[in-house]
């Protein structure tokens, strides 16, 4: 489903992104840029941010996984839920939720641990011991970031952190 009201979506105000509270609003893209049900990448100096167009109305979180940082404007949209190219992470744009762990398991946003785990089909994957298994397992996958955004005159306007 895909949403006709082109309006920004709310979120709990826990999940802003650090540095954009009472940031000056700036114009990013027209929203005609931004057809229902799709998401691009918007790049300001190093900040990647993705805007996504969700049933809950258009998102604007960090272009990268909250699991190891892969750009998810590459990914699927499904509703309110982007999957990640890269280890099948699935996260709901509408609540800031991890909605599927990703394949590697590692700590979810309250620091519960998930073990690795392997798509329908496919063999399981064997967790080798040692450092990098260390680090998988120590890999928190938190909750998305959000960037307040509203809509002037046809343009989407992002406040970036300043
Ligand atoms: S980087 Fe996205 S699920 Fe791992």
């Amino acid at each position: 489903m895909v949403s006709m009201d082109r309006r920004p979506a709310a979120f709990l105000p826990t999940l802003v992104a650090p540095g954009t509270e009472g940031a000056p609003f700036v114009p990013a893209f027209d929203i005609a840029d931004l057809p229902p049900g799709s998401m691009r990448r918007v790049t300001r100096g190093d900040l990647d941010i993705l805007l996504a167009d969700t049933p809950d109305g258009i998102v604007a979180v960090d272009d990268r996984c909250p699991h190891m940082s892969a750009p998810l404007s590459i990914g699927s949209l499904e509703g309110c839920v982007v999957g990640c190219p890269l280890h099948d992470g699935r996260f709901d744009l509408c609540t800031g939720d991890v909605v599927q762990m990703p394949t590697t398991g590692g700590l979810d946003a309250d620091g519960n641990y998930h073990p690795t785990w392997s798509p329908a089909g496919r063999e399981p994957k064997v967790d080798p011991p040692g450092l990098k298994a260390e680090a998988r397992r120590l890999t928190r996958v938190r909750r998305l970031r959000y960037y307040p955004l509203r809509i002037v005159d046809g343009r989407i306007e992002i406040a970036f952190p300043s």
